[in-house]
């Protein structure tokens, strides 16, 4: 089968994408795919139409590819496509929405409330520490961390969205967990020097991945579970990978949510590819596992 990686785009996380399209591409062409590369742009239509693909393979990140846009044009075009569906991916997208969801699913979560940018500026939204980020962004672009009262509000960046989300600040580590279809795969303990930023997420030697997670079988167990209950709640399909902190002093009250990545990075600092790999599964065979899951 011919299969179209999309790749690239316009949104914040562009570099990320066009990096875990490459390495999808050349995965893909290992396994013996046709394939296509394609830096999506606003003829993505007519060119998908002109190449008629038998599979799309969305590696897109951040805003109009992973936020349900780009689904609704495959879904129109009746082009099977990798990752979930528009209505996951429009609500996973979204920060606040997400957590709609996992409240109703049961599932721990830190406060937060949508604020203006001039509210945000003008006073603290929530008692600090807090953390303000844009509520449908990844890779850590855009976000702020304000560490207490003495801090003044931040004054954000004009590429900020007009609405962001206020956020209680959850300390502890930052873990991961990776959904492959009906499956969670195990968690991933992320150690960092200090944020796990942008640079901490794409530099080699930016951060450090212990897989799997040295911690507590109960946390461990609660990771698997609370991934998988995310994927399902948020209609996920395919691959997908939920972010939690934990508070080791608090125990299992110390885990929360902080979202659900429905086209997580593949790029070779990436952390789905890396548990896929710790449970005997190629990046490779990731990538075919993904195309043959394909749909629309
Ligand atoms: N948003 C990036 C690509 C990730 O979650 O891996
Ligand atoms: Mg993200």
């Amino acid at each position: 089968p011919k299969v179209a990686v999309l790749m690239g785009g316009p949104s914040a996380e562009r570099e990320v994408s066009l990096s875990s399209g490459r390495e999808c591409a050349a995965a893909l062409r290992n396994e013996g795919f046709e394939v296509i590369e394609l830096d999506a742009g606003p003829d993505l239509a007519a060119r998908l139409a002109d190449l008629s693909p038998d599979v799309v393979f969305n590696a897109l990140h951040g805003r109009w590819g992973e936020d349900g846009c780009v689904q609704g044009l495959l879904e129109w075009s009746r082009i099977p496509y990798t990752h979930s569906g528009v209505l996951a991916s429009a609500l996973a997208m979204d920060k606040e929405r997400t957590k709609q969801v996992y409240r109703d699913a049961g599932l721990p979560v830190v406060a937060s409330v949508l604020a203006s940018k001039a509210e945000v500026a003008a006073r603290h939204v929530l008692p600090p520490p807090y953390v303000v980020k844009p509520y449908n962004e990844g890779s850590s672009v855009g976000v702020y961390l304000v560490k207490d009262g003495a801090n003044q509000p931040p004054q954000l960046s004009d590429e900020m969205p007009e609405t962001v989300m206020v956020e209680t600040y959850a300390p502890g580590r930052e873990m991961t967990t990776t959904v492959l279809g009906d499956r969670a795969l195990t968690v991933t303990d992320i150690l960092t020097d200090g944020w796990y930023d942008y640079d901490a997420k794409y530099k080699a030697g930016g951060s450090r991945h212990v897989v799997p997670a040295e911690i507590p079988q109960e946390i461990f167990d609660a990771c698997l579970d609370y991934a998988l209950r995310a994927h399902k709640a948020l209609g996920c399909r395919g691959l997908s990978r939920t972010d939690f902190r934990w508070d080791e002093s608090r125990g299992l009250e110390g885990l929360v949510l902080l979202e659900t990545n429905t086209q997580p990075g593949m790029t070779p600092t990436s952390l789905a590819p890396e548990q896929a790999q710790a449970c005997g599964m190629s990046f490779g065979a990731l990538c075919r596992w993904m195309v043959e899951d394909a749909s629309c």
